[in-house]
Parts: C-alpha cells; sequence; structure tokens
C-alpha cells in the first residue's frame, strides 16, 4: 500500500470551522491513503493564550507534512488582523509559497450572474503572486494621530519574484488543457505599468523576456482595470491570468461571482516540489458563521485540488464530479440556489463519492 500522506488541517476562524471539517469529510471517503492533523490556530487560541503559530511551525509544517488544508482566517475580535497575517501569510511567505493558483470553472449555467454564458465559457485560471507586492509589510507611519500624518506602504517586486510566477503561468499554459480538452494557449500578464512605471515596468520586461521562450503561446497584456471589465463581458477569451499579489486578491473575487459565488472559489498556494497550501478564497465569512448555511463546496473544491496536487487525481475526480453533480441537481446550499445546509450538502458529497 502507497505510504500515507500527511495533511495539516487548519480549520481556522467563522465558516472555516464549519466548511473545513466537511472537506475533511469528503476526503476521508475517498478513503485515499492519509493521515490527518488538525491544529486550532486561529483567533480564538490567540485570544486565549496570545499565540498566532508556534515559533518552529513552518519548519515543522514544511519537514512533517506534504500539505496544508486551510479554512480562512480573520475574526472581528482580533482588529489588527494580526494572527491572519502570522498564520496565512507566515504559510505564504515564510514557506515560499509563491505561486498562488486560483482556477476559475462555471459548473453549470445556472451559477453564472451573466446572460448566456454556458460552462465551457468560463474555465481560466489566475496565477497570483504570492510572497511579495504590497503585502510585505514595508512601510511605516509618522506623526500618526496628528494633522501632519504619513502612512508609506511599498510595493516590492524583485525579479526572482515576477519571473518565477510569470514561468510558472506559461508553464501551466502549456500542461493544463481546458476542461473539455482544448489546449490553452494564452497567458495575459495584468499589471498597472501605464502608473506604476518602475514597480510594474519589471513586470512588462520580464514578461517580454519569459514568453519569447514560449513562442506557441500568445503572449498578452491588459491594463487591470481593464481586465476588470473582459472578465465580465467576455471570459471566453482567458485562458491563463498572471498578476501581482494585491491584483491577484481583487479580481479572484470578481472571478468567484463568476462561478457562483465566494462559496465555489478553490485555491492552492504552490511551491512545486515544497509542502503547498490549499485553500478556499472566501474568508471566515463572521455574519453566516456557526449557522450551517456557508457553502463547503470552495473547500470540497480545494481538498480535491489537494488530492490531485499529491498525486492522488482519481480521487480528485471523484470529488469533482461529485460536486459537478450535486450542483446540476440543486443539492446545494442558499447561496447558489439549493435549500441545503452546509452538513447536508456535504453529506450528499460524501454519500456520492463513497458510491463511486
Ligand atoms: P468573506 O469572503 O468572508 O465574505 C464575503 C461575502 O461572501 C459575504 O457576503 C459572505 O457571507 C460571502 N461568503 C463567503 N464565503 C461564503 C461561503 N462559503 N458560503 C456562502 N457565502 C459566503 O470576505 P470578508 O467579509 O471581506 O472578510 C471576512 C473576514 O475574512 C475578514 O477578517 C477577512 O480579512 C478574512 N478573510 C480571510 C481569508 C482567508 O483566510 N483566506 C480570505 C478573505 C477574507
Ligand atoms: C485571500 C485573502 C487574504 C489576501 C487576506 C485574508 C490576507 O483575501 O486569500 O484572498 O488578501 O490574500
Ligand atoms: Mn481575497
Amino acid at each position: 500500500m502507497a505510504a500515507k500522506k500527511r495533511i495539516a488541517v487548519v480549520p481556522g476562524d467563522g465558516i472555516g470551522q464549519e466548511v473545513i471539517p466537511q472537506a475533511v469529510r469528503v476526503i476521508e471517503a475517498t478513503r485515499a491513503p492519509l493521515e490527518l492533523v488538525h491544529f486550532d490556530w486561529g483567533a480564538e487560541r490567540y485570544l486565549r493564550d496570545g499565540v498566532t503559530v508556534p515559533a518552529d511551525a513552518f519548519s515543522m509544517l514544511g519537514r512533517d507534512f506534504d500539505a496544508i488544508l486551510v479554512g480562512a482566517i480573520g475574526d472581528p475580535r482580533v482588529p489588527s488582523n494580526i494572527h491572519a497575517k502570522e498564520i496565512l501569510l507566515g504559510m505564504r511567505f515564510k514557506m515560499d509559497l509563491y505561486a498562488n493558483v486560483r482556477p476559475v470553472r462555471l459548473l453549470d449555467a445556472s451559477l453564472c450572474p451573466l446572460k448566456n454564458v454556458e460552462p465551457r465559457d468560463v474555465d481560466f485560471v489566475v496565477l497570483r503572486e504570492n510572497t511579495e507586492g504590497v503585502y510585505v509589510d514595508v512601510g511605516g507611519c509618522f506623526k500618526q494621530g496628528t494633522p501632519d500624518e504619513v502612512a508609506v506602504q511599498e510595493d516590492v517586486n524583485t525579479r526572482k519574484g515576477v519571473e518565477r510566477i510569470i514561468r510558472y503561468a506559461f508553464e501551466c499554459c502549456k500542461n493544463h488543457a481546458k476542461v473539455d480538452g482544448s489546449p490553452r494557449n494564452r497567458v495575459l500578464m495584468a499589471d498597472k505599468s501605464n502608473v506604476m512605471t518602475y514597480a510594474h515596468g519589471l513586470w512588462q520586461r520580464v514578461f517580454r523576456e519569459v514568453s519569447a521562450e514560449y513562442p506557441q503561446i500568445q503572449a498578452q497584456h491588459m491594463y487591470v482595470d481593464a481586465l476588470c471589465l473582459q472578465m465580465v463581458r467576455d471570459p471566453r477569451s482567458l485562458d491563463v491570468i498572471v498578476t501581482n499579489n494585491m491584483f491577484g486578491d481583487i479580481i479572484t473575487d470578481l472571478a468567484a461571482a463568476l462561478q457562483g459565488g465566494l462559496g465555489m472559489a478553490a485555491s492552492g498556494n504552490i511551491h512545486p516540489g515544497k509542502t503547498s497550501m490549499f485553500e478556499p478564497v472566501h474568508g471566515s465569512a463572521p455574519p453566516i458563521a456557526g449557522k450551517n448555511i456557508a457553502n463547503p463546496f470552495g473547500s470540497i473544491l480545494t481538498a480535491a485540488m489537494m488530492l490531485d496536487h499529491l498525486g492522488l487525481s482519481a480521487e480528485a475526480v471523484r470529488i469533482e464530479k461529485a460536486v459537478l453533480e450535486a450542483v446540476r441537481q440543486t443539492k446545494t446550499t442558499q447561496d447558489v440556489g439549493g435549500a441545503l445546509g452546509t452538513r447536508e450538502a456535504a453529506e450528499w458529497i460524501i454519500d456520492f463519492v463513497g458510491r463511486t
């Protein structure tokens, strides 16, 4: 029997506490050889003992685990959001998970807010740079609390960081066909190089250099504002998008809307060859937490993405098929038109996966 893959599970805050246990039940239903270890990192733990993540957590995760499954971090009782910075951004930065891979796939036409759009029309991937940009926490305040106060937040872009995510995007384009089997042949880089001439001038130069190595792939560019328009007006035109950390964050909430909402969107934080982390795109959604109404499908699809990454692709496909069938039969939560609760929607998936 294959060696068990070790998964660290961090449900986190709010609806993370509801959707991740369901995603865990789904992966257990596949009977994949896994060993799951739960960690209680999140607001509750931080408020109790002041610990966001233990000191050696990131080296421990990299050493002892094959992957990490995270729910969401964020709680109104921690207004500084320090625990999210240290847990979530800590994993992304300190484990150097440079590629935030956010697939955008419409499972059923009924889920898309756009008119006359079929599932095959929305099937693209956003590659978000995940270790730099304005997220690096470089900056400061001066004369805070006075009428003369100044706030500076730096946008850090390195050649190494920009180059590796752009290359990842071209490799992703080359290696991952669309769900209908047709090849992807376009990589679109989005920036604001018309304004951020230094930082995004670097993105422009590196994009030109790397794209020259992939003559069979069409290299396209759009300013990120124009891309937002394009995502709504003609999502069919998109194959692979690559962009910086903050723009990637923003456009993937918009992209989630094309798939039926934040409850449907999955993501992976990947460094090839290293322990990678998988999380739904949504946050902790405090207003709906604890009500058994959060959509668990984003987490369940995220778990499938994690299994696929670990080489358990048959198990991943079984989960994806179950979610597709649940959506077709409206065995879903209210946000995507169904009448089921979080647990009941997951139960339907578990039953389907158990039978396939
Ligand atoms: P959010 O994603 O939590 O919620 C945005 C909207 O989407 C809300 O209307 C919410 O009800 C809805 N929604 C989100 N997930 C849903 C689901 N699974 N099913 C049904 N509806 C869902 O974003 P927010 O309100 O901006 O942020 C709330 C908290 O989460 C903040 O503390 C924020 O920093 C944090 N956050 C964390 C992550 C993460 O850990 N990866 C991601 C985004 C936001
Ligand atoms: C996301 C979230 C995070 C981000 C927050 C919670 C730090 O919005 O993963 O999309 O901005 O990256
Ligand atoms: Mn976000």
